[in-house]
């Protein structure tokens, strides 16, 4: 096969490329009733509706009891972790594949993150909790990457007989389903992200669902200074104590955009969906490299395609290739080893009594280095992503395709 024509870069972005008139109207909808705090507007008896509304579609969307807005994801792992009670003395474990924040949430609760392995879907090994799990261990965050749900059924099977909270990232994943049931459900307590590269984007913004009263009203007391106001006790009973809270609450204006994102998620998921299917459909049984396995295809939001090469020497020949044929096939996320970032590598905290790590003589201590983690070091050295859009057309997915099939022969035929 000849190489394919040249085409233009295709235009990256999910959520901010399919910003229009909805999110202008509610956010102008705010602005012009001059109400953007959640709590109370020009009457001050009255909550203005819209984070209320956010939270009751969001609830909705995804099967659930409960919903709490905050202002990013990392807000809302910090709260999820608070409301679960975990502090000093416990352990988290988190893959060491996953975003900063998945580790330095950890870190802000006074907890010690403990990292584990991904298998070759790029999530959790869900075997990983049989060996971490300590008498210490409090909870385990599983992190969906990039639009595919992590096996949640022996997942959650393992934690939960060990007596762990599991908590569910789905901050890149809004809208991606396991089983037949959005992700998020599966777990005790759930964060989300409405950053700017999410699936769905209000510029910063988070969320967390959790079906249990309990968790949910610590988490509201959290995320706001430690206080339980009517609207959030005409759901749930004030039965827990007050307790020293943070200050995450969600502005009416960030609401306002992320209520019109929202009720997009799922056509930005077809439309996602059906291109990723197109190109997969080509790429089947090529020599020397595989797709990354999904633990549910029918599930998959399919926003981010995986090639995974079995020969991690030729990988940087493939990408090189793909990208001089106009394919972005980057790593959208940055995300990359916990254990080759800086703060790990210090150990510190923003006071020295404050680091988990500060017990440990030398520093990193075993399960921080990259040599205790090698299918993860071997695994993310091997794979190419390939990532779509809201923008992205057929003609887009093909090139795709034909680039992939054509590089193939050049570099593995
Ligand atoms: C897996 C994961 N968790 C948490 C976060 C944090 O979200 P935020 O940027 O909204 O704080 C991100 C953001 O990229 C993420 O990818």
């Amino acid at each position: 096969m000849t190489a394919p024509a040249l085409r233009p870069r295709p235009v990256p972005g999910l959520g901010f490329q399919a910003i229009g008139a909805e999110e202008e109207a509610l956010v102008l909808d705010v602005l012009r009733r001059k109400e953007p705090f959640r709590y109370y507007g020009v009457d001050p008896t009255k909550p203005p509706p819209m984070t209320a509304q956010l939270e009751k579609e969001f609830r909705e969307y995804i099967g659930t009891d409960y919903a709490l807005a905050v202002t990013s994801g990392s807000a809302a792992l910090e709260v999820a972790m608070a409301a679960c009670g975990i502090g000093p003395g416990d352990e988290v474990i988190v893959t060491a594949w996953s975003w900063i924040a998945c580790f330095t949430t950890i870190v802000r609760v006074g907890a010690r993150p403990v990292l584990a392995e991904i298998d070759e879907s790029l999530n959790l090994d869900p075997k990983e909790i049989a060996r971490l799990t300590t008498p210490k261990t409090r909870a385990v965050i599983v992190v969906h990457y990039q639009g595919v749900a992590a096996a949640m059924e022996p997942i959650e099977l393992e934690a939960h007989r060990r007596g762990l909270y599991v908590i569910e990232d789905c901050a890149q994943s809004l809208g991606t389903r396991y089983r037949g049931r959005q992700i998020g459900t599966w777990s005790d307590i759930a964060t989300y992200s409405f950053q700017y590269n999410k699936v769905a984007t209000s510029g910063e913004g988070g969320m967390i669902v959790t079906r249990d009263q309990r968790l949910y009203e610590r988490a509201v007391r959290m995320s706001d200074l430690g206080n339980f106001r009517p609207v959030h006790a005409a759901q749930v009973p004030a039965k827990e104590p007050a307790f020293a809270g943070g200050q995450f609450r969600m502005s009416e204006l960030t609401a306002a955009m992320a209520l019109a994102q929202l009720r997009k998620v799922d056509r930005i998921r077809d439309h996602c969906r059906a291109l990723q299917t197109r190109i997969v459909a080509r790429l089947q049984g090529l020599k020397g490299l595989k797709l990354r396995p999904v633990a549910d295809p029918a599930g998959d939001f399919g926003f981010e395609p995986y090639l995974i090469l079995d020969d991690a020497s030729k990988v940087a020949a493939f990408r090189d290739k793909l990208d001089a044929l106009n394919v972005n096939c980057g790593q959208r996320t940055g995300t990359y080893p916990q254990y080759n970032r800086d703060y790990v590598k210090t150990g510190l905290s923003h006071a020295p009594a404050a680091s988990p790590f500060r017990g440990f003589k030398d520093w990193p201590a075993p399960g921080y280095r990259a040599e205790n983690f090698p299918r993860t070091e071997d695994l993310t050295k091997r794979f190419i992503a390939l990532p779509l859009g809201w923008l992205y057309t057929e003609a887009d997915a093909d090139h795709i395709a034909d680039s992939v099939l054509a590089v193939h022969r050049e570099v593995l035929g």
